[in-house]
């Protein structure tokens, strides 16, 4: 989408780190944006930000779990109500959970994925036949993670897991969007100075926690040290620039390059080199086109 000015955005996750460093970059490019988030206290400072910068009137603010389907749909409602129709649609709300994977529960897979992925399914089932119905074209932005691209230790398995479905489905909706004028791009942010490590307060009362996934909330264990974090406000550039040129992945660090070249060379290297050619060509016009 080249042309944002004047267009709305709905940010899930809006109200702090990179969410609210995204909503930034769409104002900055003329966007009206909804902040949704699950929590008062950082809707009261984003907006209390944007006052200061005298940009208030271009951002609203809406109290969401992405978790609650109907309350998704009745923001929907309420952003069409003050804004007009959604066109740029950024799956953002996520919890840095982790813990040993030898005492995970089902509470802690259950509260990982109901956010974490389910809160992406819940804004494509809500905001993707409103955008395709205004038939103007538009924008999915999901945020997945720079750790389901490498390998990781076993206590993040579950954000991991979420996270690298946000990739596939991101990679996989993209072909048939984009020929409904719609694109898609998949975030992947390495270390990024948020509020992150804040899972507990961003559990809603209605999911539980295991005692082994509590006590590592509780210790601190998961506020990961980095000798460097990325601004949010730098993701955001990042993430507008993807929107402008419907660019699919945006990854902020190449730190990490080695670890992803590994896992891709031990993938091509269990891949047998004897083939069908019927197979082959068959794959390749499907490559020719498009690969449908
Ligand atoms: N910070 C990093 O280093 C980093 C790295 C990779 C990926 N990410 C991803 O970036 C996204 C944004 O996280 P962040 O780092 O800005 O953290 P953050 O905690 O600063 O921001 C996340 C926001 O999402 C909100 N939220 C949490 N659960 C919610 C729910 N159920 N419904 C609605 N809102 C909810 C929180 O209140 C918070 O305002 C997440 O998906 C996270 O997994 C972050």
């Amino acid at each position: 989408m080249k042309n944002l000015s004047g267009r709305v955005a709905f940010i899930t996750g809006g109200a702090s780190g990179i969410g609210l460093g995204i909503a930034g970059a769409l104002v900055d490019a003329g966007m009206k944006v909804v902040l949704a988030d699950l929590r008062q206290d950082h809707i009261d400072e984003a907006l209390a930000g944007f006052e200061r910068q005298g940009r208030r009137q271009s951002v609203h603010a809406i109290r969401l779990d992405v978790t609650d389907r109907a309350a998704m749909a009745a923001a929907a409602d309420e952003t069409e109500r003050v804004f007009g129709k959604v066109h740029v649609l950024v799956n953002n709300a996520g919890v840095g959970i982790q813990g040993p994977f030898r005492g995970i529960t089902y509470e802690d897979w259950d509260f990982g994925l109901a956010v974490n992925l389910g809160g992406v399914v819940n804004g494509l089932q809500t905001f993707l036949p409103r955008i395709r119905s205004h038939g103007e074209g538009g924008h999915i932005v999901n945020t997945a993670s720079l750790a389901a691209l490498v390998p990781m230790p076993a206590q993040f398995v579950v954000y991991v897991a979420a996270k690298s479905a946000v990739i596939a489905i991101s990679e996989t909706i993209r072909g048939e969007l984009a020929q409904e004028g719609i694109g898609v791009s998949v975030l992947c942010p390495g270390p990024v100075r948020t509020n992150i490590h804040e899972v507990a307060k961003n559990r809603p009362g209605k999911f539980g926690v295991g005692e082994a996934f509590r006590q590592a909330e509780q210790s601190g264990a998961t506020q990961v040290p980095f000798p460097s974090m990325m601004e949010p406000s730098e993701v955001g550039k990042l993430v507008l620039r993807a929107i402008q040129n419907d660019e699919l992945y945006v990854i902020t660090h190449g730190e990490w390059r080695p670890m992803v070249e590994a896992r891709l060379a031990a993938i091509l290297a269990a891949m047998p080199t004897k083939l069908d050619p019927a197979l082959v060509a068959m794959l390749q016009g499907r490559q020719a086109e498009g690969g449908k």
